[in-house]
């Protein structure tokens, strides 16, 4: 008998991360084809890894695996990506340490800390208002509002334009349609460039001023590099907290006995959070370009090709993860790689993993229960996992 032998070229149709089971393919891959080449087509060619060690190896490897070229796979026909060489996630070493260092501050333990009280009130307010409300998204209407309420305030964006911000981020990231989300980045930059020439004038405590006034390597950024790494840190602050969040919500929803375990113990909630990010893994895989021949697995990889690394294959790999595929609000340990590894870590890991605490904290403070109203509708991508729309009902228990 001859097995199905599956086919992982599928692995760039967004339909599969939609609605099939990528977790199927990956756990195969992972067993008989850790490093597997992808002929070029409409993308170009590139090597999948799957294993938790070797993505983790690749990622603390920034000399040999290189992010200047973009960590998105792009049709040759796009050209180069904008941010490589300028941007925080798209530099190598030295000049990435020069740049993140300018930025370091707003994103220590300390900074973070000062933020928890107006993070509780925000939560409070958002679900206060989804309670009187009756029904509300939870992706749009919940998730997506503390974290944009916070990259706008350590970016200095003033109070009156952040509720425009909003919405406008609401359609640039949480759309389908590719024309109306253009259409409203470009009126998010055009509100940073304004917020940068005033900065320039008048520089305050705040990200922004940072990314104007600090030189780097001995000059100051160029105009386009700030607005690209405002670009990066307003994407980077919202996009993945909103779909880790509701993911995590989705996950709860469907197991009650874990939020029953949440709310008996809350001191369970640090590591429910990190199983969230595990089990979401919003950032489903960021590309790394060899800078020279080396040897993965036994596979050689030659100088300028691509590898795309499968973040939630390598979070379920089970050489490492007991049970991976069981989503359990007390694991331990549970060394996941949601927030990358090595020199591009995530910036905003304490931000992120607080903000969600925040938010499941006040849930189960607030003595409210959460219902599901209607079908949950996944994002239609490869580089990001998640819900589009999650319709609950937040009711008082
Ligand atoms: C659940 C939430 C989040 C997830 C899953 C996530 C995931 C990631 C991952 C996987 C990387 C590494 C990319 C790579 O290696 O190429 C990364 C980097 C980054 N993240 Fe996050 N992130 C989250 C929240 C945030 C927040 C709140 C911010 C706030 C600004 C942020 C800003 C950044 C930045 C600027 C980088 C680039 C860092 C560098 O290259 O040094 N992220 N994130």
């Amino acid at each position: 008998m001859t097995l199905a032998v599956p086919t992982p070229e599928v692995l760039i149709d967004p339909e599969l991360h939609a609605t099939g089971d990528p977790h199927a393919l990956w756990r195969w891959m992972r067993d008989h084809r850790p490093v597997y080449w992808h002929n070029p087509g409409a993308l170009p060619g590139f090597w999948s890894l799957t294993r938790y060690e070797d993505v983790r190896a690749v990622c603390r490897d920034p000399g040999t695996f290189s992010s200047e070229q973009g960590i998105v796979l792009r049709p040759e026909s796009h050209g180069k990506d904008p941010g490589g060489g300028r941007t925080l996630a798209l530099t190598d070493p030295p000049r990435h340490r020069q740049l993140r260092a300018v930025v370091a501050d707003w994103f220590t333990t300390r900074s973070v800390r000062s933020l928890e009280g107006s993070m509780r009130g925000v939560v409070r307010s958002v679900i206060a208002r989804a309670v009187e409300e009756g029904g509300c998204d939870f992706v749009t209407d919940v998730a997506a509002r503390l974290p944009l309420y916070v990259i706008c305030h350590l970016m200095g964006v003033p109070e009156e334009d952040r509720e425009k911000l909003f919405q406008l981020a609401s359609v640039a990231f949480g759309t389908a349609d590719p024309v109306a989300q253009s259409a409203a980045h470009q009126e998010i930059m055009q509100h940073f460039v304004e917020l940068m020439y005033q900065r320039m004038e008048e520089p305050a405590d705040d990200l922004v001023s940072a990314l104007v006034n600090s030189p780097v390597d001995g000059e100051l950024l160029p105009e386009d590099d700030i607005l690209l790494n405002c670009d990066n840190l307003l994407v980077g602050g919202t996009e993945n907290v909103r779909l880790a969040t509701s993911g995590g919500m989705l996950a709860l929803l469907e197991r009650p006995e874990e939020w029953q375990r949440l709310a008996a113990d809350p001191g369970l909630l640090p590591t429910a959070v990190e199983e969230i990010l595990r089990w979401t893994s919003s950032a489903n895989v960021v590309m790394r370009v060899a800078t020279a021949p080396t040897v993965i697995e036994g596979q050689r990889i030659e100088a300028g090709d691509r590898l795309m690394l499968w973040i939630p294959s390598a979070n379920r790999d089970e050489r490492v993860f007991t049970d991976p595929d069981r989503f359990d609000c007390a694991r331990r340990p549970n060394r996941h790689l949601a927030l990358g590894a090595g020199e591009h870590f995530c910036l905003g890991s304490l931000l992120a993993r607080t903000e969600m605490r925040v938010l499941f904290r006040e849930l189960l403070d607030m003595a409210v229960r959460v219902e599901q109203t209607g079908p949950a509708v996944p994002v239609r991508s490869i580089v990001v996992n998640g819900l589009e729309s999650l319709p609950v009902r937040i009711v008082p228990r």
